[in-house]
C-alpha cells in the first residue's frame, strides 16, 4: 500500500517588487520670457511739496529795509531777480535784474553802475539805462514801495 501525500502545493508566493525607478523627467519649466512688451507702469509718486509763500503782510513782497542799499549804488536781490539802488540819499529805484543783452542776471552794483557778469554791460543805478555796450536796452524797471524802512516789492 503506497501512501500518497499530496502536498498542496500554495501558490508560489512570488513577491515581485517592482521599483518604480521614478525617471524626474526635467520638465523644462523654463518659462521662457520673450518678447515681454507688457511695460509695468511706473508707479511715480508725485510728491506736492506745498510752496510757502513769503510771508506778505500788507501788500507786496518785503524785499529789504532802506539801510540795505548803500547810496550811491544798490542791491541785487537774487531770488526776487530785481536790483534795488539808492542813487541818491532816499531815493529808491528798482530794476529788473536780467540782463537785456542775452538775459544773464546782472551781478554787482559798484560805482554807480549795475553790472553784468557775461559780456560787461554796465547799466546806471539811476534810471537802469545802457551806458556800456554790448547790450542795447536799459533795464526794465521794476515796482517797489518804500514806507518808513521797509522797500517791498510792489
Ligand atoms: Fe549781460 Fe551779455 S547777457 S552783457
Amino acid at each position: 500500500m503506497s501512501s500518497a501525500s499530496s502536498h498542496p502545493t500554495a501558490g508560489p508566493d512570488r513577491r515581485t517588487v517592482v521599483a518604480a525607478v521614478g525617471a524626474a523627467g526635467l520638465a523644462a519649466a523654463l518659462t521662457a520670457c520673450g518678447s515681454g512688451d507688457d511695460s509695468a507702469g511706473t508707479g511715480s509718486s508725485g510728491t506736492e511739496s506745498a510752496a510757502t509763500g513769503a510771508a506778505s503782510d500788507g501788500g507786496g513782497t518785503a524785499l529789504a529795509r532802506t539801510a540795505d542799499i548803500p547810496e550811491g549804488g544798490g542791491r541785487i536781490f537774487k531770488d526776487q531777480g530785481v536790483v534795488v539802488t539808492q542813487p541818491t540819499a532816499g531815493t529808491y529805484k528798482a530794476f529788473s535784474a536780467e540782463c537785456t543783452h542775452q538775459g544773464c542776471a546782472v551781478g554787482s552794483v559798484a560805482h554807480g553802475m549795475i553790472v553784468c557778469p557775461c559780456h560787461g554791460s554796465e547799466f546806471s543805478v539811476t534810471d537802469g539805462s545802457v551806458k556800456k555796450g554790448p547790450a542795447m536796452k536799459g533795464l526794465a524797471p521794476a515796482r517797489i514801495t518804500v514806507s518808513g524802512d521797509d522797500i517791498r516789492l510792489a
